[in-house]
């Protein structure tokens, strides 16, 4: 490792030295080693070594200084060749006057009130000369802690030396003097610090400012998906009637999406072609996807005493293979509403009410027979075709009707399950499809667009 001295015997090029503040990052470094140097032999009041040390750098036959301008000077480029003879010449200054303030007045011949102002002055430059070499807020450091630093601090020295030996005539003058430098010193040193905090600011603010001529960043703007608008739609309608909306697991047990629906271990629709059963592992009760959202007919009327009016939007799975009307996994909202006194015509007003408030006023419904396990009697409810009006069309295949969802009246023997009394108790139930409804009020012929998430298809919808 070369010491700060060894530098000197180098060429700037050899040291790597290519910018200016590099330049000034010399003279700090040379400056503590000098001032190190002094200031221990200052201490031992030795006035031979601080002779030599004075030969040593700047006066004796081959001086450190002399040697750092030839090296650092004559053989460096133009650009740094200004930079280094700034650095020297005020090094030269900088260690006179280092050896300066460990030495009393009166060898420096300053016993009068004319040449105490102009030491002090001459003082007061080379401070003002140190400070500009510091572009960084370290070295800044560095030459506070030269100046002011407790210990070996120039203002230190300088009322060590200088003030306390003062004759009692002088004394005043020197501490008014060296009062004056210390409030300069303190100043310019704050002065300095906050101009280069704000250049390196300012540095960062050119560096990270905006440009706002730039074009923006144009982020496409999403839409909800239109099965989430009919899910939102339809909720709004039945939250409009004092229904409540829950949700439920999507894996079910076997119980609740077909026992505690009347649906027994024989009946088709537990056919394995119809359901997604899951792999579990031995001994764990058999798992499947739901293939409606009736179990949570069952799971809402097991928690809750009646009265009882939900929905329950969800997904639910069967085996359907991918066509323009079937896909494995689809949408509906089971509709539950068990009280006292619930009759036929509550169930058909609520219909009517729905799907008049869903596709339209001119739209009629009609309840057509269908069976379903857990609803007794179950209808089909059918409305006139939102196309043609019911004139017929291609849509509803001219018959003027179109299937909207399955319902009908809670059977009792559900009641048995959850521990309702049958005797006491009746409601309806009902299960829309969500897709199969979607695609009606958009008049789509796949229901397989609605899974592609194609944002050509589903900017329509925007
Ligand atoms: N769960 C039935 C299905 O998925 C629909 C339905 C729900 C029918 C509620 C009647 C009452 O087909």
């Amino acid at each position: 490792m070369p010491t700060t001295l060894d530098k000197t015997r180098q060429t700037l090029a050899d040291l790597g030295v290519t910018r200016p503040e590099q330049v000034y990052q010399l003279f700090s470094e040379l400056r503590s080693v000098f001032e190190a140097e002094v200031f221990s032999a200052a201490e031992t009041q030795d006035g031979g070594k601080l002779l030599n040390i004075d030969d040593k750098w700047i006066s004796g036959s081959r001086p450190i200084l002399t040697e750092a301008w030839e090296n650092w000077v004559d053989q460096s480029p133009t650009a740094l060749q200004a930079p280094a003879k700034s650095v020297l010449s005020h090094l030269n200054r900088r260690f006179k006057l280092t050896l300066e303030v460990v030495r009393p007045l009166e060898r420096l011949n300053a016993l009068n009130p004319a040449a105490i102002a102009e030491l002090f002055e001459r003082v007061k430059e080379i401070f003002d000369r140190d400070i500009v070499l510091d572009s960084t807020l370290i070295s800044l450091g560095v030459t506070r802690v030269s100046w002011v630093g407790r210990k070996n601090g120039l203002i230190t020295w300088i009322t060590e030396r200088w003030l306390k030996p003062a004759k009692p005539e002088l004394k005043p003058l020197v501490g008014q003097a060296l009062n004056e430098l210390k409030a300069h010193v303190e100043g310019a040193l704050e002065a300095r610090r906050m101009a280069i905090e704000a250049a390196s600011d300012q540095g960062a603010l050119a560096r990270e400012r905006e440009d706002l001529s730039l074009p923006g960043v144009m982020r496409p703007l999403g839409s909800r998906h239109p099965l989430r608008q009919t899910f939102e739609d339809i909720e709004r309608i039945f939250l409009s009637l004092g229904y409540t909306v829950v949700a439920g697991p999507e894996i079910e047990t076997p119980y609740y999406n077909f026992e505690a629906l009347n649906i027994p271990e024989h009946h088709p629709a537990r056919d394995n072609m119809d359901t997604f059963y899951l792999a579990a592992p031995p001994g764990a009760g058999q798992r499947l996807l739901r293939t409606h959202t009736s179990p949570m007919q069952i799971r809402t009327m097991e928690k809750q005493a009646p009265p009882v009016r939900i929905i329950v939007p969800g997904k639910v799975y069967r085996r359907d293979n991918p066509d323009a009307t079937h896909n494995f996994m689809f949408h509906q909202i089971e509709g539950l509403a068990v009280d006292s006194d619930i009759t036929f015509c509550d169930f058909k007003g609520t219909v009517e009410y729905f799907v008049r408030e869903f596709l339209g006023p001119k739209v009629k419904t009609r309840l057509r027979p269908s069976y379903f396990p857990f609803t007794e009697p179950s209808v089909e409810v059918d409305a006139t075709c939102v196309f043609c009006g019911g004139k017929g069309c291609g849509v509803c295949k001219q018959s003027g009707w179109i299937e909207l969802f399955g319902a009908g009246m809670v059977d009792p023997a559900v009641y048995g399950f959850v521990n309702y009394d049958a005797k006491r108790l009746s409601g309806f139930a009902f299960g829309l499809g969500v897709d199969r409804l979607t695609q009606l009020k958009y008049n789509t012929n796949d229901i397989q667009l609605y899974f592609q998430n194609d944002v050509r298809f589903l900017r329509q919808f925007a």
